[in-house]
């Protein structure tokens, strides 16, 4: 279905001020963004409009109770110069998980892609050239409902705003694991792309941060054994030539990133295990001289190379940067298919078209 989204375009663009060889993650905000509203039961208002700020009422739910999703993707630009997207339907997918989970309204995958394509095909030139850079898509929903009973609310926003950013993390990473703390537990919401988990994880990162750490290595929540995640990141470990990921399990984000290197590595020969994975499992193949690579992986880091991991007070160093293959393998891959340098044997580039373009 094609959807009408009515365009209001910026009098005066910002790209100008923008200096693409410094740009921090996060910061910069491109000159449009998408807006939409949940009432009575459909998505309304359905509108792109010059990036801006908007109100909500005081007692807006989402202010009291959380009721917040969002996702995390990126667009590119090829070798041609054209934009482009990797996956773009599996956001739109994990988002509605995301939103089943928090008993929020889901947003049709038409809906959702009419609108990335219309905003980044807009707002192209604020693609940053670089390799590994890209324009970030924040889409997000929230309640909205001005009423403080809770329950789920019956209003929400639904927005999309872009940023062009460089890498997240700008060296390896130095990861203290979890022995106080829990990101997430089993049957809790840790699957799902909702505020309230990274709130969770601020005390432990800035604790962390005061000790010298980039990160936390979250633990399971019962026996703080099993590995789930880095910081904001999903975990690979390359042990003995066989990489291993925590398999997903409720409590671990089904990360789009993840799945693309799982499928990228398979493709290509290696073993890729996604199974329980203890901490001492990784302890143990340090000491015997196992332990090759560990990386995390996320759309904003792409992936990023763990330095070294501290546990119960005991650091343990990783292989040097250069030694790093498969780390290194699949982020060139995800880089090359963005660029268009490495054929996409599995169709999961898909070029931003306003509907306009689309054929019909
Ligand atoms: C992403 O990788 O897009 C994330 O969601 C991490 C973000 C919270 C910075």
């Amino acid at each position: 279905m094609k959807y009408d989204i009515k365009i209001t375009k910026v009098k005066d663009s910002k790209l100008s001020t923008v200096d693409f060889d410094n740009i921090p993650f996060g910061r910069t905000f491109s000159d449009h963004m998408f807006v939409a509203d949940y009432i009575d039961g459909a998505w309304t208002n359905l509108e792109i409009v010059p990036f801006e700020h908007f109100q909500i009422h005081p007692a807006s739910m989402v202010l009291h109770y959380g009721q917040a999703i969002f996702e995390g993707m990126k667009a590119s630009k090829g070798i041609d110069g054209k934009p482009y997207f990797l996956r773009p339907e599996q956001h739109s997918q994990r988002l509605n998980a995301s939103a089943q989970r928090m008993c929020m309204p889901e947003v049709p995958e038409d809906l959702f892609l009419q609108a990335i394509n219309e905003l980044v095909y807009l707002d192209k030139d604020w693609i940053p050239p670089a390799k590994g850079s890209a324009l970030y898509l924040r889409p997000y929903m929230f309640a909205n409902d001005e009423f403080i009973g809770v329950a789920p609310a019956s209003v929400y926003k639904f927005i999309i705003f872009t940023g062009p950013v460089g890498p997240y993390y700008p060296k390896p990473v130095r990861l203290l694991v979890a022995d106080q703390f829990v990101r997430a537990v089993k049957g809790g919401v840790g699957e799902a792309k909702t505020a309230g988990n990274y709130a969770a994880s601020l005390l432990p990162a800035k604790q962390a941060q005061e000790q010298g750490y980039d990160q936390v290595l979250w633990m399971d929540a019962h026996e703080f054994k099993y590995i789930q995640e880095a910081g904001t990141m999903n975990i690979f470990f390359v042990i003995d030539g066989k990489v291993v990921t925590p398999a997903t399990d409720g409590a671990i984000l089904k990360g789009i990133t993840r799945d693309t290197i799982i499928k990228v590595l398979r493709a290509k020969g290696y073993t890729v295990e996604e199974r329980p994975l203890a901490i001492d499992e990784v302890i143990e193949a340090h000491k015997n001289g196992t332990l090759q690579e560990c990386f995390g992986t996320g759309t904003a880091a792409v992936v990023a190379h763990v330095a070294n991991f501290t546990h119960k007070g005991t650091t343990y160093e990783l292989p040097a940067i250069e030694d790093r293959k498969i780390g290194a393998l699949a982020k060139e891959s995800i880089d090359g298919l963005r660029a268009l340098t490495i054929e996409d044997e599995h169709g999961w580039i898909v070029e931003a078209k306003p509907q306009a373009m689309v054929q019909a």
